[in-house]
Order: structure tokens, then C-alpha cells, then sequence
């Protein structure tokens, strides 16, 4: 059995740089026809000439591969009309972090206060550049994510026409808000629609799982499930593949992120075909959705997937994927 997707995009990708980007850049950049790449660089990526130069090592990463990689800067309340104008034709949106609250977030915002936001904001919306927010307060780790709703609530009322994407959304509470917001869309991970808390911590801490959200309830999961199995029109695939390197995930403090490029298309596969769930579905989770809500003209790339057990690496270059040593439902068969 086989099936075919055409321009799969994943809209939440860490490529990291330096030696980093040039290990595992290839392995989102083979499959996919293009990502939106996260800023949370060291320093962060906020500047023009930082966005045009990162954005050409991203393509000396990736060689020969037909990839778009889609930039995004990283969200600071200084940003003015003037500025936002001069950069706009570099960037696919806008990436705000609460500072501190995951991996290189610590200049980000602090307070939610939508009159210093909005000067930035209300330009934003106006030029049309795209709001993507990890949405998550410094409470309980538990929750985090259903606490920043009524941030994401605050931010969708006051600035009604800008479009407003919550990343990695885990919880059945983010879910509900889709549909109360015209304004506010979802990206879901492949590793949110498949594990809960407990396979995390349930048994053996298992690092390679720890990500920023942590995973939920299974009923958390199930609203997850239920919007990406039918393809629900707000919902779009965002891996937040974020690569650590081996030591850093198998340490004392264990960093925050899941490695999924080199698995992810295999795994919705199998997903979504144990689901019942139509092709036609998966086709709008993992491109046609991304390209209405961010208005993409994605570069035509068509991957063939089979159902034929892959064995997952143990590592990519000192980078330990999901599922590592273990054996998955589906393989890549050709991509052209
Ligand atoms: C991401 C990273 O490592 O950059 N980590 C994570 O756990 N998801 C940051 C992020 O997306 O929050
Ligand atoms: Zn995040
Ligand atoms: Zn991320």
C-alpha cells in the first residue's frame, strides 16, 4: 500500500545553525517542499540583515533539495511601522516567545499588555505579517497552555484582522478557542497527536520525549486527534522538530525538544491510515491549510509513502530522532 502528498510544508521547524544546521537540515529539507523557521537563535534572529544571512546558510544547509525555507524574526514589542514595512518581503510571520518560558526565549515578552503590544501588532496587521506565539504562562507546568488562552483571547479582541497562530497547541482547552476566534489558527506536532504524559514519565523517563508543552492528558490528545484527523480548516501540521545534541537531551537538565524531522511524514502516515481517516485530510493538515492561512505558493515536490517497516536510526549525526531504534509502519519510497 502506498500513498502520495503533495508539497508537504511544516510550519514550526528548528534548524538551529553552525554545525547543527548543517547535520539535520537535509533531513526536513528532502521531504518537505518548505518550513517556517523558528528564530530562537543565539542571538535571536531580529534584525534584516540577520534574517537575509541565516536564511542563506539555511540554504547552503540544504544543497541540491527543493526547500523554501519560510523566515520568521523574532517578536519584540519595539518593532515599529517603519521597520516592520522595510522587512516584509524577508518574512513569513512573526514568532513571540513569554521570556524564558522554552529553549533561547529570554529575550522575549514579559506581561501581556496589549498597550505596549500595540503599536507592533496593530502594524502587523495592517501589512499583514502573521503572529505565531508559544503560548505558555509561568504557572503550573500542567497548566501553562490552558492559562494563556485568555492571552490568546486578549490578543484575538484587540487586534481583530491579525492572524494569530498557536504553536504546538497540546490541550483540549486551545482546541476549543479555535473555533470561538476567527482570527486565531493551530499548528499540532506529529508527537502531541501520538503521546500523553505517560509516555514521558509514566515509566522511564524517556528525555528524547521532554518538549516544551509537555504532553497532556489523553483527552488533551483526543481533541488534538479529532480537529487533525478531519483536517479542520484552522489546523496545520508544525512539527517543532528541535534538535538537541545527544548529551544535552541524556543529562541532568535535560533540554526541551523532540527530534521528529526524519520520522514525521511516516508517523501521520501511519497515523492517519490506523485512524480511518481520508487522505484528502492529511493532504490539508500537512499543506493545503498552510498555504490558504499564510497564503504560500509552496514549490511542487511529491513524496511517495509506503507501508514498508523502517527501522528509525539510533541517532542522525548525534542527534537522537523519535522513535530511535525502533520500528515505524511506513517509509519514504521515492520523492521527486
Ligand atoms: C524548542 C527548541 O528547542 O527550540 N523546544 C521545545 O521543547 N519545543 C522551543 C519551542 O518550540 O518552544
Ligand atoms: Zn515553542
Ligand atoms: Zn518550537
Amino acid at each position: 500500500m502506498s500513498l502520495t502528498l503533495l508539497s508537504p510544508l511544516d510550519m514550526h521547524l528548528h534548524l538551529r545553525d553552525g554545525e547543527m544546521l548543517a547535520n539535520i537540515a537535509k533531513e526536513s529539507a528532502h521531504t518537505f517542499s518548505g518550513a517556517l523557521i523558528m528564530p530562537n537563535l543565539v542571538p535571536p534572529v531580529s534584525t534584516k540583515e540577520e534574517v537575509i544571512a541565516y536564511k542563506q546558510r539555511i540554504m547552503a544547509a540544504i544543497g541540491h533539495e527543493t526547500f523554501t525555507p519560510y523566515m520568521t524574526l523574532f517578536f519584540k514589542p519595539s518593532y515599529d511601522k517603519a521597520f516592520l514595512t522595510s522587512i516584509k518581503d524577508e518574512i513569513t510571520a512573526i514568532k513571540l516567545y513569554p521570556a524564558g518560558i522554552t529553549t533561547n526565549s529570554e529575550g522575549g515578552v514579559s506581561g501581556f499588555d496589549v498597550e505596549e503590544l500595540r503599536p507592533a501588532l496593530e502594524a502587523m496587521s495592517e501589512l499583514g505579517i502573521p503572529l505565531c506565539v508559544h503560548g505558555e504562562t509561568g504557572g503550573f507546568v500542567m497548566d501553562r497552555e490552558a492559562e494563556f488562552v485568555s492571552i490568546y483571547e486578549k490578543l484575538a479582541t484587540a487586534f481583530p484582522k491579525l492572524v494569530i497562530i498557536m504553536e504546538h497547541i497540546t490541550t483540549k482547552a486551545s482546541v476549543e478557542a479555535l473555533d470561538r476566534f476567527e482570527n486565531l489558527y493551530a499548528t499540532i506536532t506529529v508527537h502531541h497527536l501520538l503521546i500523553t504524559l505517560d509516555d514521558v514519565a509514566g515509566g522511564m523517563l524517556k528525555p528524547h520525549l521532554f518538549c516544551k508543552p509537555i504532553a497532556k492528558r489523553p483527552e488533551d490528545r483526543d481533541a488534538l486527534l479529532e480537529v487533525a484527523l478531519k483536517g479542520h480548516p484552522k489546523v496545520m501540521f508544525g512539527s517543532d522538530s528541535a534538535p538537541h545534541p545527544k548529551h544535552a537531551k541524556e543529562s541532568c537538565g535535560c533540554a526541551a525538544g523532540v527530534f521528529t524531522a526524519p520520522v514525521a511524514l511516516q508517523l501521520l502516515a501511519e497515523l492517519f491510515e490506523n485512524k480511518l481517516a481520508p487522505l484528502e485530510n492529511l493532504q490539508a493538515f500537512i499543506s493545503g491549510n498552510a498555504q490558504r492561512i499564510y497564503k504560500l505558493k509552496p514549490l511542487a515536490k511529491t513524496v511517495m509513502l509506503e507501508k514498508k517497516s523502517f527501522h528509525v536510526p539510533s541517532d542522525y549525526r548525534g542527534v537522537v530522532p523519535m522513535y530511535a531504534d525502533e520500528q515505524i509502519a511506513y517509509s519514504i519510497k521515492t520523492v521527486e
